[in-house]
C-alpha cells in the first residue's frame, strides 16, 4: 500500500513501542517520517525516508524547531502523531509538584506545542491530519493513575476542540485510546507479575494489544480513508471499556445452579 506517498509526518515518542510501530507503518506506506524521541538510544530506525530526530517534547522551542525542520527540508508537514507519553502511579498524598508537572507536560502540553507549530503550515498548504495518543485511562479512572488519567482525559477534549477550531482549515484532529499494550516502555514493568495475567483475564479479547495494532488505528485516522473523521476518539482496547467493571454475575449464577440439588432428586 502507498497510502502516504509524498506525505511528511512527525511521530513523537517515535523510539518507543507504539511510536516505533507507527513510524515503520508510515514509512512502509511511502511517508517521509521524522521519528522524534528524547532518548537518542531508542531511535534506531533505518527504513528509507525515516529521520531519527532527538527532541524533548516538553520544550516548546525544540518542538517548534522540529516542525520547522520538516518544512525546511520538505516544504510541507502533513501529519503529526502526538504519541510521546509518560506515566506515574502514586496516590494524591504522595504526589510531588515535580512529578505532576512532568506527566502533564509530556502528555498534554507537548501536544499543544506541536499543534501550535504545525497548524499554520497545515493551514497554508490546505490541510493536514493530527492524531493524538490518549488512553482508556483518559476515559475512566485507574488506581493511582491521577496525573496520567487527568492528562489523557484532557487530551480527549483538547482533540475535540482542535477539531472544531480547524475543521474549516481542512485539518482533521483525532485521538485514539489504547488499552493494555504489553512490553512497551510504559508496561514492561508488569511482565512476570500476577497483574500481567489479570490484564488478560479482564480484557474481553483475552490478550493485550500489539503496537502494530495501535499503528493500524493511528494510520487509519491520519489517512484519506478517514477523510470524514474529525474530533473522533477511537477506542482500541480489546473491549475493556465495554465493561462497567461489575463482577461476572452470569458466572456466579451458573455456579449456583450447578451447586443446587436437581429437582428429580427431590
Ligand atoms: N502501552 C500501553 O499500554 C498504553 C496504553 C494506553 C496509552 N498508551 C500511550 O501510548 C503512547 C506510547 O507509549 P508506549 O506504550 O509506546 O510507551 P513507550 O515508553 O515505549 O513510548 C513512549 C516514548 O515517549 C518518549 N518520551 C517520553 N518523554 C518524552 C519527551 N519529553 N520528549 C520526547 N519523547 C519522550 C519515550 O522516550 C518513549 O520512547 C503514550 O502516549 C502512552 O501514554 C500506552
Amino acid at each position: 500500500m502507498t497510502r502516504f506517498q509524498g506525505k511528511t509526518a512527525i511521530v513523537t515518542g517515535g523510539g518507543g513501542g507504539i511510536g516505533s510501530a507507527i513510524v515503520k507503518l508510515l514509512a512502509a506506506e511511502g511517508a517521509t517520517v521524522f521519528a522524534a524521541d528524547i532518548k537518542k538510544a531508542v531511535l534506531q530506525h533505518d527504513a528509507e525516508g525515516v529521520t531519527n530526530y532527538v527532541c524533548d517534547v516538553t520544550s516548546s522551542d525544540q518542538v517548534t524547531a522540529m516542525v520547522q525542520a520538516v518544512v525546511d527540508a520538505h516544504g510541507h508537514i502533513d501529519m503529526v502523531f502526538n504519541n510521546a507519553g509518560t506515566g506515574s502511579i502514586v496516590e494524591v498524598t504522595e504526589t510531588t509538584d515535580e512529578d505532576w508537572d512532568r506527566v502533564l507536560k509530556v502528555n498534554l502540553s507537548a501536544i499543544m506545542y506541536a499543534c501550535r507549530a504545525a497548524v499554520p503550515h497545515m493551514r497554508r498548504q490546505g490541510g493536514g491530519a493530527i492524531v493524538n495518543t490518549s488512553s482508556v485511562s483518559g476515559l475512566g479512572g485507574d488506581y493511582g493513575f491521577g496525573s496520567y488519567s487527568a492528562s489523557k482525559a484532557a487530551v480527549i477534549n483538547y482533540t475535540r476542540t482542535l477539531a472544531l477550531d480547524h475543521g474549516r482549515d481542512n485539518i482533521r484532529v483525532n485521538a485514539f485510546c489504547p488499552g493494555f499494550i504489553p512490553q512497551t516502555g510504559l508496561t514492561l514493568s508488569v511482565e512476570g507479575l500476577p497483574v500481567r495475567q489479570q490484564f488478560n483475564d479482564i480484557i474481553p479479547l483475552g490478550r493485550g494489544g500489539t503496537p502494530e495494532e495501535m499503528a493500524n488505528v493511528a494510520a487509519f485516522l491520519a489517512s484519506d480513508q478517514a477523510s470524514y473523521v474529525t474530533g473522533a476518539i477511537l477506542v482500541a482496547d480489546g473491549g475493556i471499556m465495554a465493561h462497567t467493571g461489575q463482577p461476572n454475575v452470569m458466572a456466579v449464577m451458573r455456579e449456583l445452579s450447578a451447586r443446587a440439588p436437581s429437582s428429580s432428586a427431590a
